[in-house]
């Protein structure tokens, strides 16, 4: 009895899985393609304000990452890393997609939009130099970023596993041009609070500058966040059931 059981439940993990009926799916042999998936891609980031078990899919509003690097930037504006924890980002719902292309001759997949507005609160650790200004301290942080131009390229394999084939997302380039950005870390140097509020004035009043510099940290951070989600979602989603139907 108990050995039968422990099958069942290792036959449902392996089990492939189609997407929800509230997803919009697109037929590879459909002529305008294209169209649709820019369509399909465009529910399913609307739709995803909660958890989706069954196909892997997290809950995108808010998408909550663990840990998120962003190393010094190389102009020299940005001298310090960023180091982000128990980061929430609220906005990626408000993604427009302007293509969404899966080439599956040379396995490669497109992707550019717009995101309205991304709110990143996170806890931070800062120490190093910003516009050579002393920057230190830890606590919580908002980040947000408007108008958000995003341009991706996802490379990836196709792994054969019992008749199906499986999108396996492996290298990727990720360009970011925000219209905005506005930054605010809380409690610097051990919440001397007139120094903070000062830091953070001058970081706003150079925002573009400072985030140019380290606009590649978080091209990188975000691109990485992406394939995660993409390779949990199409190992368990695969190319038939997502492609073909
Ligand atoms: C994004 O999701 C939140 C709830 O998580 C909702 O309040 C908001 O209206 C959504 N935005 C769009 C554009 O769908």
């Amino acid at each position: 009895m108990k050995s039968s059981l422990i099958l069942l439940i290792i036959f449902a993990v392996a089990r492939s899985a189609k997407f929800p009926p509230n997803f919009k799916i697109c037929n590879r042999k459909n002529p305008n393609l294209d169209e649709c998936l820019k369509e399909a891609g465009f529910i399913g980031v609307r739709q995803a304000t909660k958890d989706y078990p069954e196909i892997h899919l997290p809950n995108l509003n808010p998408l909550e990452v663990n840990e998120m690097k962003i190393s010094a930037g190389s102009q020299g504006v940005v001298n310090v890393n960023q180091n982000f924890k128990n980061c929430k980002l609220y906005g990626v719902n408000t993604t427009s997609a302007d293509t969404l292309q899966f080439d599956f001759e040379k396995n490669v997949a497109h992707v550019s939009g717009r995101i309205d507005e991304l709110k990143v609160f996170c806890t931070y650790e800062l120490n190093g130099k910003i516009l050579l200004l002393p920057i230190s301290g830890s606590g919580p942080s908002t980040v947000i970023i408007k108008k958000l131009k995003v341009k991706a390229d996802y490379n990836f394999e196709q792994v054969k596993k019992k008749g199906k084939t499986y999108m396996h997302f492996t290298t990727f380039t990720v360009a970011l041009e925000p219209g905005s950005v506005f930054f605010n870390f809380e409690n610097l140097f051990n919440g001397d609070k007139k120094l903070g509020d000062n830091i953070n004035k001058v970081l706003n009043e150079n925002s573009k500058q400072v985030f140019d510099d380290v606009k590649e940290g978080y091209a990188q951070a975000f691109g990485s966040i992406v394939k995660q989600i993409l390779n949990n979602l199409f190992a368990k989603v695969s190319i038939e059931e997502a492609f073909d139907q």
